[in-house]
């Protein structure tokens, strides 16, 4: 039951990676000069929101997310319950990383900028219709210093918490081959230093144009 606990955490895990990707790579066009990016981004998100594929894609990211909260939780839980029963002393701090055993805080994290950032966003979008100018939404957002410093704060938690989570991911799933062990570990730590520093780097570029 564990092990598929652990495989569902891995797969939703790995697939908001992706959107985080593509959600990063749709978020570089903000970073063209400015009427530029003005047009291709209110292009892209409204091309986006009439596409039926897109659509379903993004339920299935809302349900990964709520899926990996839920696994994390009861994965957490069970491990902690188990090094209980295992270890008189606990040597976990000397055989893993402050990353790995805090995964659930970093989590945490992540997810109370989530809510921030769906309400910034996504809420307005959805429910007030306020989809004329998505491009001067951001822009806006980001001249305002408390939102800057969360959007940039909040880089650091994910990049830490998929520093570790792309590769136990590859672990869980059973892709952590001898062979690959360095490999993966440098992909998880270069996908991580990408997304944490592109996500960081959009807010502070807008702000001080
Ligand atoms: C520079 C930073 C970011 C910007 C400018 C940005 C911008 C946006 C915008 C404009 C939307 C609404 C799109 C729409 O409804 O048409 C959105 C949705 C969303 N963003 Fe971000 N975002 C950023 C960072 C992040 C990060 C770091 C995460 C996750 C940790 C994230 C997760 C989401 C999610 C889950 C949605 C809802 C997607 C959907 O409805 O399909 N975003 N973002």
């Amino acid at each position: 039951m564990i092990i598929f606990r652990k495989t569902f955490l891995a797969l939703t895990g790995l697939f908001i990676c992706f959107f985080l990707m593509a959600h990063l790579g749709a978020n570089f066009l903000l970073l063209l000069p400015e009427e530029k990016a003005r047009t291709m981004y209110n292009a892209y998100s409204a091309a986006l929101r009439g596409n039926f594929f897109i659509t379903v894609v993004a339920y299935v990211n809302y349900a990964c997310i709520l899926f990996h909260i839920f696994y994390a939780l009861i994965v957490t839980r069970v491990n902690q319950a188990a090094r209980k029963v295992k270890y008189i002393v606990n040597k976990s701090n000397e055989n893993s990383s402050w990353t790995s055993q805090n995964m659930l805080f970093l989590g945490a994290l992540i997810f109370c900028f989530i809510a921030i950032h769906m309400a910034n966003f996504w809420f307005k979008v959805k429910f007030r219709h306020q989809d004329d100018d998505l491009y001067q939404m951001v822009v806006d957002l980001f001249h305002q210093p408390l939102y800057l410093f969360i959007y940039v704060f909040a880089a650091l938690p994910l990049g830490l918490h998929l520093s570790h989570g792309v590769k136990s991911a590859f672990k869980t799933l059973g892709l952590y081959h001898k062979k690959y062990i360095r490999w993966i570990a440098d992909l998880s730590v270069f996908y991580a230093a990408v997304t944490g520093l592109g996500f960081a780097i959009i807010p502070v570029v807008l702000y001080f144009r």
